[in-house]
């Protein structure tokens, strides 16, 4: 049990009893509530310092705020993960829906490692410091464990199992196994109940908190991370959640400069992944025409959207019902909201796909899965700027917030 629940436990004691032992006066009120209020705050910043360093110890070539790219399926190949990593983030690549040529990618990865060495990272037997990805309830386990015996990447990152959280079970302790522990288990979750169901059934090392406004897939039905974390926060607080170490929380979904870092870390997150903000990059894998997409879209609440249609149109059969992605709305998504067919939708997308798949924007057909936060991204920039310049601004706020939870 971390020992600052327990401190936090005992010293809330009703106001009742606080008033009645002390005949009611209110300086001496005052000053128990400033100091009551100094401890909670100081327990609190206890854990959020513990199970920061908990990150900076696993993955020690990081700098503060921690800051993770997402493992976004057909975008985040090796040199996006990598360059993350070497400024100072932590990359993920994406297994995404298939683990087959795993093998292949990690050796990619290495060799561009190997090229020009991450310091803080670099020998092998600390295997290779950027993460991997898996949509658990396509992936395979068994395809995935020989790849990652192999390079024992620093993390996985598991998503989207078939039916619950027990489906992971093989996952975690398999890979643990496989990596004699070295590649640490990362789970993410988008409600506060998955939260606590992950945190007893799989003990996983860090957690990542998805909301509503992330790009690609998710839950749903959820909340931005704006109420979603501080209620994880406060509930394995609450709850006394007993855990061999404190697990970091990582906030992702709409998140896409320093502002909405700054704000994540004052919520009770650790960290934080951006997907959608490294779809601006040179070093992700996308179609021209879906990066120029990134840039134009604006107001990112009217012109993305939850949705299930762009699955369907492009024959994606399997996600799990509580699951549909965020993209931005386009001619597929209009004409299936005017009542248009699967089928017939899904010829005029096959057909586009066929002129070469150059439909992109509102009058295109070509899913652009992308957060809210795509209104903010005005600038392609290099993988590596957007972690050193979202780390900058976060950190200047921070500093000047003066906010206790600063790293
Ligand atoms: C294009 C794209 C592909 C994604 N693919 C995956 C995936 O394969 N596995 C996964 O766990 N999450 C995936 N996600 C979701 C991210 O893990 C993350 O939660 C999300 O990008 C965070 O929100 P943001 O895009 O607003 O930054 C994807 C997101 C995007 C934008």
């Amino acid at each position: 049990m971390d020992p600052a629940c327990n401190i936090s436990g005992r010293l809330r004691l009703p106001c009742f009893e606080l008033l009645v032992s002390h005949f009611i006066n209110p300086r001496w009120l005052l000053t128990r509530v400033w100091s009551y209020n100094s401890v909670l705050l100081s327990v609190d910043m206890n854990f959020h310092q513990s199970a920061q360093s908990i990150l900076q110890n696993d993955y020690p070539w990081t700098k503060t705020p921690f800051i993770a790219s997402a493992p976004m399926a057909r975008v985040a190949k090796p040199p996006l993960a990598v360059a993350v990593s070497r400024a100072g983030g932590l990359g993920f690549i994406a297994a995404g829906y298939t683990s087959e040529n795993l093998e292949e990618v990690l050796d990619e990865a290495a060799e561009l490692i190997a090229e020009e060495p991450i310091p803080g990272a670099s020998s092998a037997a600390q295997g290779l410091p950027v993460g991997v990805g898996f949509i658990c309830w396509s992936a395979s386990l068994a395809s995935a464990i020989p790849a990652l015996k192999k390079h024992r990447p620093c993390a996985v990152w598991l998503f989207a199992p078939p039916n619950d959280y027990n489906d992971l079970v093989p996952w975690v302790t398999q890979i643990r196994e496989a990596t004699s522990h070295h590649t640490k288990i990362w789970v993410q979750v988008s409600t506060v109940a998955d939260a606590l169901d992950v945190i007893k059934t799989l003990q996983p090392d860090t957690l990542v908190l998805q909301g509503s406004d992330a790009g690609g897939h998710g839950l749903a039905s959820g909340a931005s991370i704006v109420s979603l974390v501080p209620e994880v926060h406060d509930k394995l607080r609450e709850k006394q959640v007993s855990t061999a170490r404190p697990i970091p929380l990582v906030a992702a979904g709409g998140i896409s400069d320093g502002r909405a870092v700054a704000a994540s870390i004052n919520l009770g997150a650790q960290g934080c992944v951006m997907g959608t903000r490294f779809l601006a990059s040179p070093e992700s894998q996308i179609a021209a025409g879906y990066q120029k997409e990134v840039l134009r879209a604006s107001d990112g609440g009217l012109n993305t959207v939850r949705t299930d249609v762009y699955d369907k149109i492009r024959d994606i059969h399997g996600w799990p019902n509580r699951y549909n992605g965020r993209a931005l709305i386009n001619r597929s998504y209009i004409e299936a909201m005017d009542g248009l067919g699967e089928e017939e939708n899904r010829t005029l997308y096959m057909e586009e796909m066929e002129e070469g798949g150059v439909g992109y924007g509102p009058k295109g057909r070509q899913c652009t899965y992308a957060g809210t936060g795509v209104g903010l991204i005005r600038e392609v920039m290099s993988a590596g700027d957007i972690v050193r310049s979202v780390m900058r601004e976060a950190n200047q706020l921070l500093v000047k917030g003066g906010s206790k939870a600063r790293l």
